[in-house]
């Protein structure tokens, strides 16, 4: 809707400190590995690139990229200033901020399975310590195809570069960022979480979840519990369904040969949509702690209702859109799903009953990322009756948008103006960039920032992750193994399939419009 139409909002600066102040991260080193990578080229660089902007950084910070690509730090700073002028968040770049940090860059090749590799990158990090002050901080950055993990953890262990460290505020410290995917199933994530755990103790871990840092998922959490006025209705007595969508109109781009090999369940639903599914329904932590907070997001994922087997078929859709076998990388005859709608129960005191309704998707009609709870109608209508045009009402619809048109809305029903009882559907609208006059920073530069001042909060845990697993594992046995149903073609460009349509029809309801 028109955010002119939309409740004018006003908000309540409070003078003096933030009520949680985000501590000043160490001096410090990253150690980026996959670093001439799509995700370092598009996320990554530009994220610590807006921070050294923003003055966030600490000032004694230095990168070193580690790439099997031969190159020399020079052009590989060029390369990066290239990628920094496509995708840097804020345009033109700033020349003054690029001269201090383009210094701070340096690129070491090497292969992952050769310790003559690790050999250069310690003696790299001791001179960078030396020039830059980092204090022999450091933190590494898997940016690397998942198969590499365990070739790269072995090398960084074997050369001491990286060491478990049980105290709970080391120095100097190490820290490691893994990128998703977090295994390809139950078993080889906890294969990988054992690797881990043999390495390095868990508060070193950070297993990055990008859809954590989003400032709207953020929100999700103070909406909740900085608000009195909706926990209340927060549970199954005032609450119908929830539907949480990830559209997205983009197709593989390129990405083929690695999708293939995923597939929409293992690329948003285990990790993103999951995640957001729990800080939706979790109980109130006892605090914001980052282990509260992770204690009951995982009281939500023992809570989901397996599903398996042939209840596959009847509660989740998969889809595939067309076009996709045309796909480069993709194998031929494949049957991954490129869409998935699911209908899942979490079967606690809350929400006993409650259906969650998922759905994800690429190429679909529209880009958006968005959770809905719809509350229960009105026990009897006093609207309709002799005389009197019937109308249906509509229940009312809370809406977290978390992208594009970050914001909130409720959606009620009210009198149109005139003689006659008409009601029409109406629309609160809170838009965060209007609201607060400033753009919505990235999630990568949040987590960054996070993992610099060991603040785990947004990332998923060791027990998170495999219980996330253990619920999508069998689903994704039952789609494989075709006993979960077809993949359901698609247009591109549409809704999805039309047996997503379906899946909701049967309990009487309707996906939100796309
Ligand atoms: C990534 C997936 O994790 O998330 C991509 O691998 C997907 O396939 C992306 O496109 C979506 O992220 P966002 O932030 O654009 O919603």
């Amino acid at each position: 809707m028109d955010a002119h139409q939309g409740l004018h909002i006003e908000t309540h600066p409070r003078e003096g400190d933030p009520l949680v102040r985000a501590r000043r991260p160490d001096p410090c080193a990253l150690v980026l590995f996959g670093a001439t990578g799509d995700l370092a080229q598009r996320k990554l660089f530009p994220a610590l690139f807006e921070l050294a902007r923003a003055h966030l950084l600490p000032k004694n910070f230095a990168v070193v990229a580690f790439s099997r690509s031969e190159g020399d730090s020079e052009a590989f700073r060029e390369h990066v200033k290239a990628s920094l002028l496509k995708f840097a968040r804020t345009q033109p770049l700033d020349e003054a901020v690029w001269n201090d940090f383009a210094p701070r860059l340096e690129l070491i090749s090497g292969g992952y399975d050769d310790p003559k590799s690790f050999v250069r990158l310690r003696e790299e990090l001791d001179r960078v310590a030396q020039k830059f002050g980092t204090q022999g901080n450091q933190f590494y950055y898997l940016a690397t195809p998942a198969s590499t993990f365990p070739q790269i953890l072995q090398g960084l262990s074997e050369s001491g570069l990286l060491k478990r460290q049980e105290q709970a505020d080391p120095r100097p410290w190490q820290r490691l960022i893994i990128e998703k995917p977090f295994g390809h199933d139950l078993e080889s994530a906890r294969a990988l979480n054992r690797e881990l755990a043999a390495v390095l103790d868990e508060r070193q871990i950070f297993r990055i979840d990008h859809y954590l840092g989003k400032e709207t998922v953020q929100n999700i959490l103070v909406f909740r519990f900085a608000n009195a006025i909706f926990e209340p209705l927060w549970n199954r007595q005032h609450i119908d369904h929830v539907e949480i969508t990830a559209a997205e109109t983009l197709g593989v781009e390129g990405r083929g040969g690695f999708y293939d090999e995923t597939g929409v369940i293992r690329d948003m639903v285990q990790n993103h949509l999951l995640q957001v599914l729990a800080l939706c329904a979790m109980e109130p932590p006892v605090s914001f702690g980052a282990e509260d907070i992770r204690d009951e997001k995982t009281k939500v994922f023992r809570a989901l209702r397996p599903l398996e087997g042939r209840e596959v078929s009847r509660a989740v859709v998969a889809g595939q859109y067309e076009g996709y076998l045309q796909e480069k990388g993709v194998k031929a005859g494949s049957r991954t799903p490129t869409y998935v709608a699911m209908k899942m129960n979490i079967d606690n005191w809350r929400w006993a009953g409650v259906p969650f309704y998922l759905r994800a998707g690429k190429k679909l009609k529209r880009r958006v990322t968005e959770v809905s709870i719809h509350f229960k109608s009105v026990p009897i209508s006093l609207f309709s009756g002799e005389g009197a045009t019937c109308q249906r009402l509509q229940p009312n619809v809370l809406t977290l948008r978390i992208q594009p048109q970050e914001g909130i809305a409720l959606s009620f029903e009210s009198k149109v103006p005139g003689e006659d009882v008409n009601i029409a559907g109406v629309t609160m609208d809170f838009n965060y960039q209007e609201t607060f006059q400033r753009p919505v920073p990235e999630a990568y530069e949040r987590l960054l920032l996070d993992c610099m001042r060991g603040n785990a909060t947004l990332y998923a845990r060791q027990d998170s992750v495999e219980q996330a697993w253990t619920f999508v594992t069998p689903i994704l046995q039952a789609l494989e193994s075709g006993e979960g149903g077809p993949a359901h073609g698609y247009p591109g460009g549409s809704a999805g399939p039309d047996a997503a349509a379906a899946l909701l029809a049967r309990d009487g309801r309707r996906w939100t419009g796309l």
